[in-house]
């Protein structure tokens, strides 16, 4: 029998609960053995809860009791949850997590602690929501070096991005609606502006290139400065708009962003709407692999933690080594050759289309029919390098008001 701690019962903590309590017996069929949820423990009551009477508002009752074998941390953020996996992973205690931020900033000095005590720390749940990755990553796809992962790894976004192009809905009211459905985080601020996504990008870089990515180093850009309009103007180009992750290996080094980008409707992540994520991976054997699901919610994030945790009972696995890439360095900036979309929020007239085309020698210009579009037109740019077309994009901000360029890629 292994018996199992919760910390936090919000929105995966419950969820979890809640399948260990009512689905025992399917896991423990599955498992070969009983899975106990033994205790939760969160400082709010829950009287109503069936497992009401195993519950405590004392942590140290589940990471450091002898009765626990595996404990579940879904606090969330880094204070509190640190010291409790840290204790539980000392005192040789399975950990498994779902929480981001904890992994990608503290993830290494935990799996050595884990490796030290012989334990497993497990963290499915903290990249993508329900769908599983990290361990497709590790076993499934262990034969490959792995040059890319790419994808949409915040389901927040990805709702407000839905609503906003296919509903016609504010920014603010679609934030309110996933909030309501608790997709966002606490403080949703990051999620709008990239940094929950960030986080995911920099947990599956390291599991699929072996290299701890460094936050400074990654360009992260939000979806707080994008309009409706923005959309309209994608769907005239027949493109859709995706805050897109993207982690890339090359002989030299590592290079991730996090930026909003503009995909062809053909692209298979461009259809992924709603709370959805999608996790492209390149592998040099595999070639391109998408993994698919919803990316938030309670439901789909507790299954992915049961999933850790049955994996943890049934199949306790011979640890191996991440792949090499401990001493790639970041690539100084980032120098992909790419187009950007701007939006330039003045009348179309000779002397705008002198000074844009100034700018951006060789741009196509777009304009929507209608009134609200009058006096506004945008552009797409010829080919160039990031940097040299932001610097032009953001000089031309200064001469005409403009929108926030957005990536035109075609990935
Ligand atoms: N706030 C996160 C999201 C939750 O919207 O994707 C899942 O990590």
């Amino acid at each position: 029998m292994a018996n199992v701690g919760i910390i936090g019962h919000g929105v995966v903590g419950s969820g979890v609960a809640d399948i260990l309590w009512n689905s025992r017996e399917v896991l423990a069929r599955r498992a070969g053995e009983t899975i106990e949820l033994q205790r939760v423990c969160d400082l709010r009551d829950f009287p109503a809860a069936p497992y009401a009477d195993r519950m405590t508002k004392d942590a140290e009752q589940i990471y450091a009791a002898d009765d626990i074998d595996i404990v579940v941390e879904c606090m969330g953020g880094k204070g509190a949850a640190y010291r409790f996996v840290k204790a539980a992973l000392e005192r040789g205690k399975h950990v498994v997590t779902s929480n981001k931020e904890l992994i990608a900033d503290c993830g290494e000095e935990l799996e050595r602690i884990a490796q030290e005590k012989g334990v497993y720390l497990r963290y499915e749940a903290s990249c993508g929501g329900g769908i599983p990755v990290i361990k497709p990553i590790e076993e499934d796809l262990a034969a490959n070096r792995i040059t890319r992962v790419a994808g949409i790894l915040n389901g927040t976004t990805n709702y407000i991005l839905t609503r906003m192009r296919e509903g016609g809905v504010s920014f603010d009211a679609a934030l309110k609606e996933a909030q309501q459905k608790g997709y966002a985080e606490a403080d949703p601020s990051a999620d709008v502006l990239g940094w929950d996504a960030r986080r995911k990008i920099c947990i599956l870089a390291h599991v699929a290139f072996g290299t701890p990515l460094a936050d400074s180093a990654i360009r992260t850009e939000g979806i707080d400065r994008l309009t409706r309009e923005d959309m309209l103007y994608a769907r005239e180009l027949g493109r859709s708009v995706k805050l897109l992750a993207e982690a890339e290996r090359t002989g030299f080094g590592w290079r991730a962003c996090v930026t909003p980008a503009m995909l062809p409707d053909s692209h298979p992540l461009a259809c992924v709407s709603d709370v959805f994520n999608a996790v492209l991976v390149h592998g040099d054997k595999v070639d391109d692999v998408m993994f698919y699901g919803r990316g938030a919610g309670t439901a789909p994030t507790a299954s992915a933690v049961c999933g850790d945790v049955l994996d943890i009972v049934r199949c306790p696995r011979k640890r191996g080594e991440r792949p090499d890439g401990a001493a790639l360095p970041a690539l100084p900036s980032f120098t992909r050759q790419l187009r950007l979309f701007v939006r330039v929020r003045t009348a179309r007239t000779p002397e705008s289309e002198v000074q844009v085309l100034a700018a951006f020698p060789g741009a196509r210009l777009v304009q929507i029919e209608g009134e609200a579009f009058a006096d506004e037109f945008a552009l797409v740019t010829a080919l160039g390098q990031e940097d040299a077309l932001l610097d032009a994009a953001e000089q031309l901000a200064q001469a005409l008001p403009c929108g926030a360029p957005i990536r035109y890629l075609t990935l």
